[in-house]
């Protein structure tokens, strides 16, 4: 996606090797405008794949998927990382390992809301080791709602995740994708030029 590449290269900090400061947009402060086209292009790439929820983990992935949410006129439901006063009992959790951060989170959804019935798109801002996109599909699983695929606003390419969850047979959309952070600088793995 043409403005997200435009955007990481113009506003994003190289902060080593491996990590990719986005807090001017995605992270901490939010561009809005930037999000509404990033949730109308995950909403054209699964328009015709029948979702009836989209799940994420608070809180980057809160606000694409919001947008996304909107275009496709379907609920979206964030998986929590903290214990929260009026969620307990009915839920389905799991274990999330944060390599980055060297910590696992317990993240956790209400049963009240994905059923057997639901199709579920999958929406994180970033896909560094899979870990959490792993723990999401486990929650889906559980609730015996089927998995039409993952949305990623930015995927570093160079790490495990993205091929661990293609391995698995699930289509994964990133809007950008990261080929290298050396020498300070991104270089995006090449799409084709219309996206
Ligand atoms: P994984 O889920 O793909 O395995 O990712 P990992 O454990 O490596 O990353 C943990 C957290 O760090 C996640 O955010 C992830 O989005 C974020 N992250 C990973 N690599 C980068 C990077 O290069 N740049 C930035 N800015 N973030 C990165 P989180 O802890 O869930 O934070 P938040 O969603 O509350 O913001």
């Amino acid at each position: 996606m043409r403005l997200l590449k435009e955007k990481i290269v113009s506003e994003g900090k190289v902060l080593s090797e491996n990590v990719l400061k986005v807090d001017t947009f995605l992270n901490h402060q939010i561009d809005p405008l930037l999000m509404q086209a990033i949730g109308e292009e995950f909403a054209n790439r699964y328009k015709d794949a029948g979702i009836t929820k989209i799940l994420t983990i608070e809180s980057s992935g809160i606000a694409p998927s919001m947008f996304a949410g909107i275009n496709l006129g379907v609920p979206v439901i964030f998986a929590r990382k903290r214990k929260s006063l009026t969620l307990s009992g009915n839920l389905y959790s799991s274990k999330v390992h944060s390599f980055t951060k060297g910590e696992t989170n317990d993240i956790s959804v209400s049963k009240d809301f994905i059923g057997s019935e639901d199709i579920v798109l999958i929406i994180d801002d970033f896909l560094a080791n899979g870990q959490a996109v792993l723990g999401l599909l486990d929650i889906v699983e559980q609730a015996n709602a089927k998995t039409s695929g993952v949305g990623i606003v930015i995927e570093k390419g160079f790490q495990t995740g993205g091929s661990m969850v293609r391995e698995k047979g699930i289509r994964v959309e990133s809007l950008a994708i990261i080929k290298s952070l050396a020498d300070g600088k991104v270089e995006f793995v090449e799409e084709s030029p219309s996206i």
